[in-house]
């Protein structure tokens, strides 16, 4: 039996997965196409904010503090410890990576995030880039909590403050729209994450999916993406060649508010000039 290979550009998920990942996939295509057919909402879910951050290291209030005093925001003040945490964390990979590359900072355009799961870093997005439109795509937006909320209503609630900021419950594969920066943090790049994220594999499609950004990308536009570790950055790389996005510039990013291995590996890419 083939275990979960690197699956090339084009080729079908199936081909190269088990017979047991298959089962796996049919399994989460039930209960994806039954969440998607109920669209069930409970309505607007908003966090309990902490007000204030507790039990930190040193190493992480300095980091936090810093980005307060950069970009004059409080997490904490809308979301609960854990979700303030994790939006420092995204915010100075963001800012770590830009500087690294050398990237101009400028703000307004529309920022696309793909695959945004229930939007809990729109805030994040929106401080950095300062966007005139902010819209996340997420092909699951209906998937239930164990609270009987969706991340569709998560996701109201993240964004509810934000100006010019929408939610968009769609596959980013067959989503038209022009942008000037599109980001995506971990996309699917092998079938292995797909099916531990209680997907079906018929959504593994990277080729398609970096595509969409080639061709929704302005000729002036960014696109932005975080990986988990050099051997996923590679795999995701290869893609994006492939469909006519040149690469700008690589990093490797350490998570100083949430220390994780392996390694974030932030990229940026630009469409080919014509
Ligand atoms: C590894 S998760 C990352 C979630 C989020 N970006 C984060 O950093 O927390 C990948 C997400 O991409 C979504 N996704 C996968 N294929 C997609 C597609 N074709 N269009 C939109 N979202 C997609 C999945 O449902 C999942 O929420």
């Amino acid at each position: 039996m083939l275990d979960a290979a690197p699956v090339h550009q084009g080729t079908d998920a199936h081909a190269y997965c088990s017979f047991q990942q298959r089962v796996r996939s049919r399994y989460h295509a039930f209960w994806y196409h039954l969440g998607e057919r109920l669209a069930w909402s409970r309505g607007i879910y908003r966090e309990q904010p902490a007000q204030d951050l507790h039990d930190l290291n040193g190493v992480q209030y300095e980091r936090i503090a810093s980005l307060q005093r950069r970009f004059r925001v409080r997490f904490e003040q809308r979301a609960t410890q854990g979700t303030a945490l994790r939006q420092y964390d995204y915010l100075d990979l963001l800012n770590q990576g830009w500087s690294a590359l050398r990237l101009l900072h400028s703000t307004g355009g529309t920022v696309q995030d793909i695959g945004s799961s229930n939007f809990w870093y729109a805030p994040v997005l929106h401080t950095f880039f300062r966007p005139s439109k902010l819209i996340g795509v997420e092909v699951e937006g209906h998937r239930m909590y164990i609270n009987g909320y969706s991340r569709h209503d998560y996701a109201q609630g993240y964004i509810q403050d934000l100006p010019n900021t929408e939610f968009h419950i769609q596959d980013y594969r067959g989503y038209r729209s022009p942008a000037d920066i599109i980001t995506a943090w971990y996309p699917f790049v092998t079938p292995a994450p797909v099916l531990a994220w209680r997907l079906p594999l018929s959504l593994f499609a990277p080729h398609v999916l970096f595509s969409q950004v080639a061709h929704n990308l302005q000729p002036h536009g960014v696109f932005l993406m975080v990986n988990q570790g050099k051997d996923e950055a590679a795999i995701a790389a290869a893609c994006c060649r492939k469909t006519g996005l040149t690469e700008y510039g690589t990093c490797e990013l350490r998570s100083r508010v949430r220390p994780r291995l392996p390694p974030p590996i932030l990229s940026c890419w630009m469409r080919q000039p014509a």
